[in-house]
């Protein structure tokens, strides 16, 4: 698994070693931490690479799960021309892999393949409507890239590929400073500060729990060779950033309120998965409520703020 120390990798290593597996975790820790494996690492079924999947790959596996990419606004805008590299040169480098080794192989994607969308909520057929020279263009063009690299492989060169293209996901693990909502609102509310709303908080998301998501990803990896998505996986249950706040306001026990800002000027309004897919093809869909989900996440960065 290459970015197996960030989020969402971290718990799929999880998953996969309690299911009986072996896992490689390849990650140059770029916004992956050790902590989120550290409870890995004696672990004979894990081993860890530090390793940066722009560069050239040989291990020997049978399976290839690829989720190597900063994934928050602020980390893919950091270094941008990295971002695509590491998108488009790490798609390439572990296809190349999956080529050598004749094993099937799953790319992260994501929904901001989609871009700002015209269609509502968004199925896999909708080819999007993404800006390609702006700030967010090293993320979404780099995965956009990505996708097609899979999907010549798999043309050209007979390669199984599943793409899954995940929506908002959250949960413990999640980088405490990424600038996503999710954790924003939390590490606002914990540390007593008011909680930033853009806009008038009326613009809505819809959020996955992580292992609702990981668990889409294992059943996808599982689908016969003619399955290659790309298949939506995320949660549609849509809620406002306003009702999003006051319910974190009150697990949280913040008498600190909200505080409004300007509106982004690339901030998607809306943007809801449409699962029918993923429903059909793989017998998947989310299970874990909202409010359920933030209690794991609100109870995992009180933690990290007590250590910290
Ligand atoms: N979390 C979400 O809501 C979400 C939504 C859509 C797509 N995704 C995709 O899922 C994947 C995982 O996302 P995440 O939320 O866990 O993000 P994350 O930033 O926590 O994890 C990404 C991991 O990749 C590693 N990495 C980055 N560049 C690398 C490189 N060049 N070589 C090796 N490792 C590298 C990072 O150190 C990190 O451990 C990403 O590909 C992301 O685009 C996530």
């Amino acid at each position: 698994m290459t970015g197996g120390a960030g989020f969402l990798g971290s718990h799929l290593c999880d998953h996969l070693i309690g299911d009986g597996n072996e896992v490689i975790c390849v990650d140059n820790f770029f916004t992956g931490t050790k902590r989120n494996i550290e409870h890995l690492l004696g672990n004979p079924s894990f081993e860890l690479l530090r390793h940066d999947v722009t560069f050239p790959l040989f291990v020997e596996v049978d399976e290839i799960y690829n989720l190597a990419c900063p994934a928050s606004p602020v980390h893919y805008q950091h270094d941008p021309v990295q971002t695509t590299k590491t998108s488009v040169h790490g798609a390439i480098n572990m296809l190349g892999l999956a080529k050598r080794l004749k094993v099937k192989i799953l790319q992260a994607s994501t929904s901001e393949v989609y871009g700002d969308p015209a269609v509502h909520p968004q199925t896999e057929d909708y080819w999007g409507h993404v800006n390609p020279i702006g700030p967010r263009s090293c993320y979404d063009e780099g995965k956009r890239c990505a996708e097609t690299l899979f999907f010549d492989y798999h043309r050209q060169l007979g390669l199984s590929i599943k793409v899954a293209r995940i929506f908002n996901t959250y949960g413990p693990r999640m980088h405490p400073a990424d600038g996503r909502v999710v954790s924003n609102f939390i590490v606002q509310a914990l540390k007593g500060e008011p909680i930033t709303l853009y806009g008038e908080g009326t613009q809505t998301r819809s959020f996955c729990y992580v292992d609702d998501l990981i668990d889409g990803l294992m059943r996808l990896m599982d689908t016969a060779d003619e399955v290659t998505g790309p298949v939506n996986i995320g949660n549609p249950s849509e809620f406002s950033m306003r009702e999003l706040a006051d319910l974190v306001i009150e697990k949280v026990g913040s008498s600190a309120g909200t505080t409004f800002a300007p509106l982004p000027s690339d901030d998607p309004r809306q943007r809801q998965p449409d699962i029918t897919l993923a429903r059909k093809l793989l017998g998947w869909e989310p299970r874990v409520a909202l409010s359920d989900g933030l209690d794991q996440t609100i109870g995992y960065f009180r933690e990290l703020l007590r250590a910290q």
